[in-house]
């Protein structure tokens, strides 16, 4: 499914266009068709989002660029998406850069299998960011909102994001409105992003069970 996705994603690239690539497994299928495709796309340069992406990208000889300009077209997975296009993202750890690169570019594509399709975003809990200095009172002052929340944990320690910070997983599923809560989440100082993408997809690529891949545009 994934694959059938990242097939369909590189349909909208051009030579010579500045692409962002995201972070995570269907970013690596992604970029694994990329690879094989080099030829047409030896004159593109690539801003990364994650320091894994872009050391995929250099090893298979891509140029990797800072981001300055607007990047033509952003390619990216979820964790979950519902039928306003509004995305959970952050499974990866990735969400700030992936936010800022998302942001910064003219369109936006993301690519999922079908299991990401939700009716309810919020089932899953939502990544935010934040510094470590300040992480117990941000865990506190989140529960004071109504929501509990727990510290990422990569083995026994505390997972670090490409930024150095901490992730922390919020439960938003009793809020009676999440995307609210979610800019309130992140007024909280302390807090750097929140995986709440709403509003950023511009196309949606979904790889089915059954082989098929559905396209679903915004609307406006
Ligand atoms: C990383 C992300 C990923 O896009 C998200 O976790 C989806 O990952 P995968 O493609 O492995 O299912 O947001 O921060």
């Amino acid at each position: 499914m994934k694959k059938n996705a990242a097939k369909k994603a590189l349909e909208y690239l051009w030579d010579g266009m500045v692409l962002g690539v995201g972070t995570g497994s269907t970013v690596e299928i992604f970029l694994d068709e990329l690879n094989k495709n080099k030829d047409k796309f030896k004159n593109i340069s690539c801003v990364s989002s994650s320091i894994k992406t872009a050391s995929i990208l250099e090893k298979n000889g891509f140029k990797v660029i800072d981001l300055e300009n607007k990047v033509d077209l952003y390619v990216d997975g979820a964790d979950a998406v519902d039928e306003k296009l509004n995305l959970i993202k952050g499974g990866g750890g990735a969400l700030t850069r992936e936010k800022i690169v998302a942001f910064n570019s003219k369109k936006n594509i993301i690519m999922v299998d079908e299991t990401k399709i939700k009716k309810n975003i919020f089932e899953i809990k939502v990544p935010v960011e934040i510094l470590q200095f300040s992480w117990r009172a941000t865990q506190k002052r989140i529960l004071d909102l109504g929501y509990e929340s727990n510290l990422r944990e990569k083995g026994a320690k505390p997972f670090i994001t490409d930024n150095g910070n901490y992730i922390i997983d919020v439960n938003l599923i009793k809020s009676k409105d999440p995307i609210n809560d979610c800019l309130n989440l992140k007024n909280i100082p302390g807090v750097v992003e929140v995986g709440l993408f709403k509003n950023m997809t511009d196309i949606l690529i979904i790889g089915e069970k059954n082989g098929n891949v559905k396209i679903i545009n915004k609307t406006v």
